[in-house]
Formats: structure tokens, sequence, C-alpha cells
């Protein structure tokens, strides 16, 4: 059943298997919405801890619930690390990593060692979508000549598209369904039969002429907040040396119906993608003899937030007598935004480094994440403090660096010495609050 319009009616009668094969934050919702419409999913993982997991019906990711994953492995779930298995599969979604190598070069190989793994195992009729972020290009360089190699003919019997992501993890106001996806096709018929594949699971499908212009549009959406995020986090710099609030003039602002988008200032960027995904494009630009300067410029004034907080951490303890060497201080959420447990990139933990590397005595609080986990590059031995009023009084500093909703504010507010609030959560001036 090789026939384009064979593949899209398998689609349409919820009669094709989904292959998604990466089962992290991207690809475990998408499993859960195409098994909450009646499809077969066989997730394909290389991680052999986490299929055991998801196949005895639990949850690794804290905003996804062991119940759910128990649900769909009931109704036709099925993980597994047997790449063999991916040949029973109608679509195959990749949702790997694209991280940034030491060098701040992109990192392709999860996505090229998935496409080679697949690889002997694809044949005529499938669709293969790629929803990791990338730089434009990528699905034509990397993915159809691999496609290609065993005689598949893309756009005539097996099809081709690039399909972002655009999770928000934590954000209750949004779900897979309800987020426009958009797609692009190596050829029209790759299209058609990508929107086939999507139109099932998402209300609003947007199509758009290539995989090129496809990947492109997710680099823009980052971008642009990376870019904005760097603006608002250089004003707050002013603003701080003009004695102004930036988030009272933020808020401000956004009164403004028309033309302005609110961004707030923080400690600096973090998570899997605002810091990393930009400096794709950057990379590609130069094949191409172009400078992106604006990413470069706002990844440095992002990248100084660490240091800037840090700063406003000695000046506040030394008005008190204090030298951060020998100081206790407590670095109130370690995840890298509010209300999720994902530590990547987090620039709370930078922060926790600077101190510890200027002699500070770090400890954490965080009530998504109870223990320090085993990160590639940085390490604490330390598990969550618990919120007491005793034990917040016994600190010399308390930095806010991520603002769960957990958090205790009036607690803080009447037992901590002195508060760094990199996240405005305190408006009102008080002596023992210095703004960061
Ligand atoms: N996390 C987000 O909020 C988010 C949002 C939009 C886009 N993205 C993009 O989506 C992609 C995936 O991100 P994520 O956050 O889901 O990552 P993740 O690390 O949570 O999950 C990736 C999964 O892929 C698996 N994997 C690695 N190599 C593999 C291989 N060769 N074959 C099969 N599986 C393999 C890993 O074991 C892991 O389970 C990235 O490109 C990211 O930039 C992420």
């Amino acid at each position: 059943m090789t026939d384009k319009n064979a593949v899209v009616e398998k689609f349409k009668d919820r009669q094709a298997l989904i292959g998604i094969v990466g089962l992290g934050y991207v690809g475990l919702p998408l499993m859960l919405r195409y098994n909450a419409i009646g499809f077969n999913v066989l997730g394909i993982d290389i991680d052999r801890d986490k299929v055991e997991k998801l196949n005895r019906g639990e949850s690794y990711i804290e905003h996804i619930p062991g119940s759910s994953i128990g649900k769909a492995r009931k109704t036709g779930f099925e993980a597994t690390v047997d790449f063999r298995r991916a040949s029973e599969c109608d679509a195959l979604i990749l949702c790997v990593p694209t991280p940034l190598n030491k060098y701040r070069e992109p990192d392709m190989s999860f996505v090229i060692n998935t496409t080679d793994a697949l690889k002997p195992y694809l044949r005529a009729g499938q669709v293969v979508s790629l929803e990791s972020t990338t730089y434009p290009g990528t699905t034509e360089e990397e993915l159809l000549p691999r496609v290609q190699e065993g005689g598949l003919i893309v756009g005539e019997n097996i099809y081709l598209v690039y399909s972002p992501e655009r999770e928000d993890p934590g954000n209750p106001n949004f779900e897979t369904r309800t987020i426009p996806k958009v797609i692009g096709g190596h050829t029209p018929k790759c299209l058609e039969v990508g929107i086939a594949l999507y139109e099932q699971a998402i209300d609003q499908v947007i199509p758009v002429s290539s995989t090129k212009a496809a990947e492109m549009t997710k680099l823009l959406e980052n971008i642009h907040r990376a870019v904005n995020i760097g603006l608002v986090n250089e004003m707050k710099i002013v603003a701080d040396r003009m004695g102004i609030d930036i988030f009272e003039v933020v808020d401000a602002a956004a009164t403004k119906p028309f033309g302005f988008t609110p961004y707030y200032p923080g400690p600096g960027l973090g998570g899997h993608c605002i810091p990393i995904d930009p400096f794709y494009l950057t990379w590609k630009a130069r094949e191409y003899g172009v400078n992106t300067r604006f990413i470069e410029l706002s990844g440095e004034v992002n990248q100084a937030m660490p240091e800037y907080v840090l700063s406003k951490l000695v000046d506040g303890l030394n008005n008190a007598g204090k030298a951060l060497k020998g100081s206790r201080v407590l670095v109130l959420g370690i995840a890298y935004k509010k209300n999720v447990d994902d530590m990547r990139e987090s620039p709370s933990v930078e922060i926790m480094e600077l101190i510890q590397a200027k002699g500070g005595v770090v400890a954490y609080s965080d009530p998504h994440v109870p223990v320090f986990p085993r990160m590639r590059e940085h390490h604490f031995d330390l598990s969550s403090e618990p919120l007491t009023a005793d034990n917040v009084a016994s600190f010399d500093a308390v930095v806010l660096a991520t603002d769960h909703d957990k958090f205790d504010y009036a607690l803080i507010e009447a037992q901590a010495k002195l508060i760094i609030d990199s996240r405005g959560k305190y408006r009102a001036p008080m002596a023992h609050i210095i703004k960061a």
C-alpha cells in the first residue's frame, strides 16, 4: 500500500500505526495525543530504563502523570528499544535531542544516529517526520539521502516532512491539540501525507512551502524570544541604575493594546530551546557568509545574567557587613522555569557554581527537584532544603532564581535575612530585598 491516497486514507481512518522515536518532553505528549484519539502508537527509544518504565505504565517526567501513561499502555501504546519494529509503523516521528557541542555548534549526532538506526527498516508507504529543532536544510541534507539510500523515492513511495514541536511544558493553557502545527513537505505529495498525519491530532495545521521554511519558522520563534529577553535584561540593568523597577515598567507597557509584547527579565536563559536553538542558525548562516548579530548580542547579554545576580548578592551581603566567602546562601528554584522539574541549561545551577567559586556555602530548595540530579557538566551533592521558617532564617541570603508557585513567598519574605529577587516577585520596596 504505497499509493499516496491509500496512505492518506489510513491516517484518516485511524488505522495507521504511529511510531514516535524519542520518548522525551516532546515525544511523550505527542504519543498521548495520538493514543487519546484511538491510534495505536509504538514508541522507540534507545534508553532501556525509560522504555521499561513506560511499559510498566510509569512516567519519568513530573508534569506527565503516570496515570496517563498507564491508561495509554492499556489502549494501544507500547515502547521498545528494538528498531527493527520501525517497519511496522506507518509514520515515524523523530523527537530526539538537538543540543550544541562544546564549541556551541549543532550536535546533529542524535538525529543522524536515529535516522541511521531506522534506515534498514524503512519501507514504502511510510511518512518520516522530523520534529527536532534544527537549522534550515537539515531535512534535505541529512534525512533525504539517508531515507533514499535503500532505493525508496521520497515523494513517490515514501514521504518526508519537517514539523517543529511547539510544546511549552508546564503551561496549563495549551496542550498538544490546541497548539497550531507548522508543516513543510519535501514535495507536495509529502506535504499532503504529512497534513493527513497531523490533522487527526492537531486542531490547526499550518502548511508552508518547504521543509526549510518550516525549520526556519521554529528558529524565528525561538530567536524572537531570545532576542527580546536579551533586550529586557539589558533594560533591567539600565532601569536599576536609574532607580526604576523594570517589572513595573513592563507591566505598564503591556497595557498598550497593540505593538508591544511583554517579556520579563530574569537570571538568564534556561531550558533545552531558547539558549541553544538560535545558535543553530548562527552556525548555518556562516555557510552563507552572514553574521547573526542580534543572536550573538542577546546571547552575550543573557549569558551575563547569572554574574549580574551574583553581583547583587555580593552587594547585599556587603551592606550587611558580610563577605560572600563563608556566607550560607539558599538558591530558590533550580529548574529553569517555574512549575517544572526540567533543569537543562538552568541559570540557577550557574549561580550556584558562581557562589561556590567565591567561597559561599550554597544550598537549594526546589519542590520539583527533591535531589540534585546527575548532570553532564555540573554536580552538587545536595537535596532540596525544607522551607521552614527556622531554616529560611538560618541562611545569610536567599536568591530567588525560579519563581515556582509552590513557594510560600510570605514566609520567605518574613524569615529571610536578605532576598535577592531575580523574578520581580516582591514589588514593594523593602530594606532586605534587592531586585536582581
Ligand atoms: N522540551 C521542549 O519543551 C521542546 C519544545 C520544542 C522543541 N523541542 C525540541 O524537540 C527535540 C526533542 O527534545 P526533548 O525535550 O523531547 O528531548 P528529551 O531529551 O526529553 O527526549 C529525547 C529522547 O530521545 C531519546 N533518544 C536519544 N537518541 C536517540 C536515538 N538515537 N534513537 C531513539 N531515541 C533517542 C532519548 O533517550 C530521549 O528519551 C529537540 O530538538 C528540542 O529542541 C523541545
